[in-house]
């Protein structure tokens, strides 16, 4: 049984976002507020941005008549399971993540695990803390693997990204290099407006030659590749001898993609996959609540994230849509109760 702040605190029935079928039209429907069972808690949601893993998951959704989209957003704990932590985050402010396929954080309310809310910092707005789980806490696992595979600079791809500039802003603070990939010339001048001092352009004729000569010349030997598109097999041909190759994304959609096995075994590369969902199981609650006090500190201070348009649930389409449309032009937030 839950345990509310106080009778009524959260109405019978609630908004939340569907999928017609799965890769279909998302649609808003009214179904019963879900209630917190043990070790999980009710958050009433004030945004949820729409990012590149909701838009893969929706893809693949199978029961789409049950599932809600939304995997991170912020809002306000306003019943709470059994159990130490529930109570513990009762009434607080939260940055979360959805638990369950059946409840996202496209809703009015979502439940989720106690153990995926992190309370936020009074100087951190629901906005921002509603894109403070996914990406901060991916870049900094990038450069805690920088650190302890002892790379001098690093590569990262799509870099015009919410990511992308973390990983820029992270890269200046412990002063590693970092060679940003984009994919437009907009996108060059983007970046280096904003003090970027590396940024390529993949679809530059000379792309693999500069890639190949500043990636030597920095010693960057760490590639971190979002996008998993038909140049990466050349772009691993390029990278210094002894790299490491990290595989965190598919935006291109490719299924599969070609590499010489000659230039892996010549060069001595390495290849992976990185997942922050493992990572932070791996990771364990200690080394998590760490990881979001230093995201809570960045995003008090320099760490910002470009929004390009905020949308009620109802227009939940559109917001993905117009997201879609410019990825590069910031996030997209769906705003519950505006
Ligand atoms: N593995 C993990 O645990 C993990 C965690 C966090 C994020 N990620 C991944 O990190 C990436 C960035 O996420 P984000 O939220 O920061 O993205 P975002 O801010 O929404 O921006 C997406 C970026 O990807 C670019 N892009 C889209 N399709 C592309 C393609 N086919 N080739 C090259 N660039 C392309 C867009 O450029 P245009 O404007 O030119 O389209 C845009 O700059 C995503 O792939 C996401 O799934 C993975």
């Amino acid at each position: 049984m839950a345990e509310k702040m106080s009778e009524k605190t959260y109405p019978e029935t609630m908004k939340a976002v569907f999928l017609e079928k799965p890769g279909g039209k998302l649609f808003v429907k009214e179904v019963s507020t879900p209630v917190p069972g043990p070790g999980e808690v009710l958050v009433k949601m004030s945004a949820a941005p729409v990012n590149p893993s909701d838009l893969a998951r929706m893809r693949k959704a199978e029961d789409a008549a049950a599932f809600i989209p939304g995997i991170e957003g912020s809002g306000a704990v306003v019943a709470a399971g059994k159990g130490l932590l529930p109570r513990l985050w009762l009434g607080k402010r939260v940055a979360c993540s959805s638990e369950y396929t059946y409840s996202g954080t496209w809703a009015e309310y979502m439940v989720t695990k106690a153990g995926k809310c992190f309370p936020i910092g009074s100087k951190v707005d629901d906005e921002q803390g509603a894109m403070s789980l996914v990406n901060p806490l991916t870049a900094i696992g990038f450069f805690e693997i920088a650190r302890d595979e002892r790379h001098k600079a690093i590569i990262n791809n799509a870099a015009a990204s919410a990511l992308g500039r973390m990983v820029e802003l992270l890269g200046k603070k412990h002063n590693i290099p970092v060679i940003n990939i984009v994919r437009k010339d907009e996108q060059v001048r983007m970046l280096k407006s904003s003090g970027s001092e590396h940024v390529l352009n993949s679809s530059a004729p000379d792309f693999i030659d500069n890639l190949a000569r500043l990636s030597n010349e920095l010693n960057a030997t760490l590639l971190f590749d979002s996008t998993c598109g038909p140049p990466l097999g050349k772009m691993i041909g390029a990278l210094p001898s002894g790299s490491s190759v990290v595989i965190y994304g598919n935006l291109s959609g490719e299924d599969n993609i070609m590499i010489n096995p000659r230039s892996l075994i010549d060069n001595d590369i390495k290849i992976y996959g990185f997942f922050l969902g493992a990572r932070s199981k791996k990771n364990g609650m200690l080394k998590n609540i760490l990881n979001m006090r230093e995201v809570s500190r960045l995003m008090s201070s320099d760490m910002k994230i470009k929004i390009q348009g905020r949308f009620p649930l109802e227009k939940a389409q559109v917001a993905v849509d117009t997201y879609l449309s410019d990825m590069s032009s910031g996030k997209v937030l769906l705003v519950p109760m505006v």
